[in-house]
């Protein structure tokens, strides 16, 4: 028989039988904590059918190009809880942060050297970096998967009707010393997706949705644990209160101006310019 003394055994009990051991460990958790947080404040039916509401409405926003599950993760800082314990800190590793709900179509190949800028818009700036596993050997041949927001602190797909597809995207091929180079424009921060129920959240508890301003970078090549990291703007508002909790300090870069028009022109840019380089280690094992 049911009852809330002992509710959380007797439905952890009805999954006894679960035939993978995995599922049967996580399902059983859960069950004990959720049981637990229903009693520790005591939810009422009405904050029980307004929270079944918050969910069927974050179920209904989502779309092929809106995650609204992956925000409600991120603001509640389960995504990055769940990096940081895949990807534990290590002093030598370039670090790992959330992916974020914006990865949601594929990014053209693009020759080392491109613009990912498809709408001439934005400060002119050139990233560089190398891709170099644990004990330093270049790794050629790597993905290196860059996706960003616009001057204006927003992605292709929010904006379909007046950005062009795939702006500001890009997939490079590291060469033989692991090098990758693009031509961008330097981002802006920008408010997370907030006219939805994560939104609503957001202002109910007086946070803010903003983050700070980012490049995405994404690693991964046979044998190499596949890196999901941001390379963010040094001095952009934001680094100390990212709506997501996805900041880490040794991300952080300057973005220095060069004023010297031969580099400019070197680097196929108008001049100033701003310039980052960005050195990326991973770990070798398997992808994932
Ligand atoms: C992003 O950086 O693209 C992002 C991450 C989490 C929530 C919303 C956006
Ligand atoms: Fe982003």
């Amino acid at each position: 028989m049911f009852s809330a003394e002992h509710s959380a055994e007797t439905v952890a009990a009805s999954f006894a039988q679960t035939g993978d051991p995995r599922l049967r460990t996580v399902l059983t958790s859960l069950i004990e904590h959720l049981h637990a947080f229903v009693k520790d404040v005591a939810l009422t039916p009405e904050e029980w059918e307004a929270a079944i509401g918050f969910l069927t409405e974050a179920g209904q926003a989502c779309t092929s190009t809106r995650q609204e599950f992956v925000l409600l993760s991120d603001v509640l800082g389960v995504s990055m809880l769940v990096d940081a314990l895949s990807n534990p800190a290590d002093g030598e590793l370039t670090e790992s942060t959330v992916e974020g709900p914006f990865h949601v179509v594929a990014s053209p190949p693009r020759a080392l050297g491109d613009s990912i800028d498809e709408a001439g818009d934005g400060e002119p700036c050139l990233v560089t970096g190398r891709v170099a596993d644990e004990n330093g050997m270049p790794v050629a041949g790597a993905s290196v998967d860059v996706w960003q927001a616009n001057a204006d602190g927003f992605y292709d797909v929010q904006k379909p009707d007046e950005l062009p597809e795939r702006n500001l995207r890009g997939l490079f091929t590291t060469d033989d010393g692991g090098g990758f180079r693009f031509r961008t424009i330097v981002p802006r921060y920008y408010p997370i997706p907030d006219d939805g129920p994560v939104g609503r959240l957001l202002r109910a508890t007086s946070r803010h949705p903003y983050r700070p301003a980012h490049i995405h970078v994404e690693v991964s090549a046979p044998g190499l644990r596949t890196l999901t990291t941001h390379l963010f703007v040094a001095g952009t508002p934001y680094l100390g209160s990212d709506a997501v909790f996805g900041v880490k300090s040794s991300l952080v870069r300057e973005f220095a101006t060069v004023d010297d028009p031969d580099r400019a022109a070197g680097a196929g840019l108008p001049s100033p310019f701003r310039r980052v380089d960005f050195p990326i280690t991973v770990r070798r094992g398997v992808a994932g």
